[in-house]
């Protein structure tokens, strides 16, 4: 009990801080909420959307599962996707991955932890697809790190293919679904290439972005 107590002190002394720093800071907040950007990252504790870009309380919408998966039968990402872009007007979605991720590492050992497993199947299905080319990496930490880069790139076309996305690129609205990848070793964020605005360039664009995943580990390979 006692951390869980420090947790409420810490509260305290960071809302004392944040209207320190700007007196109606709470108040602007609690009358409506105008984010820019939709984060779907991974529940990772050691990767905070807001904290590791920098942005404060109201700027960025935020959907966290195991491995950021985009699953077109899970109606709690969905929601949130269809919530952010047609109530909030969010522009900008963002699928935010990282290297040395666990769910990465339980689907490669396809290890049993339980009803985890059957999440992890969508992204050992991520695995089957790019069988061919990660057969072989023999390094497994390179293994690893292709397979957390080419999810982010395979979750970024699910987003394009939602029928939220899909209706709005219809109905002309200006949607940006980006792909990012962050470097827990160092708290750097990577831009994956990968930022799609159009039904029309979903494929071009994510096939690029998967060459260039297959080619990092040949350059690691070469050198
Ligand atoms: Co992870």
């Amino acid at each position: 009990m006692g951390n869980l107590k420090k947790m409420f002190q810490n509260n305290r002394a960071w809302s004392a801080e944040m209207t320190r720093q700007q007196g109606d800071f709470f108040s602007k907040l609690s009358s409506q909420q105008s984010p820019n950007y939709l984060w779907i990252g991974c529940s990772d504790s050691r990767v905070p959307a807001n904290e590791l870009v920098g942005l404060l309380p109201g700027e960025v919408f935020v959907h966290r599962n195991v491995a950021n998966m985009v699953i077109h039968t899970d109606f709690n990402c969905l929601s949130v996707i269809q919530y952010a872009v047609e109530v909030l007007q969010i522009k900008d979605i963002i699928v935010c991955g990282h290297y040395n991720c666990g769910g990465v590492h339980e689907a490669l050992a396809n290890s049993s932890q339980g009803l985890i497993n059957n999440w992890l199947r969508h992204l050992r299905d991520v695995q089957f697809a790019h069988d061919d080319f990660l057969e072989t990496v023999a390094d497994t930490e390179a293994r690893s790190d292709r397979l957390c880069e080419l999810n982010i790139i395979e979750q970024v076309k699910n987003v394009c293919r939602t029928t939220t996305i899909e209706k709005g690129w219809e109905m002309g609205k200006p949607l940006t679904v980006h792909g990012w990848i962050y470097n827990i070793g160092n708290g750097l964020l990577q831009d994956l290439d990968v930022s799609v605005s159009s039904a029309e360039s979903i494929k071009s664009i994510t096939g690029r972005a998967i060459r260039q995943a297959y080619e990092r580990t040949e350059k690691i390979h070469d050198s």
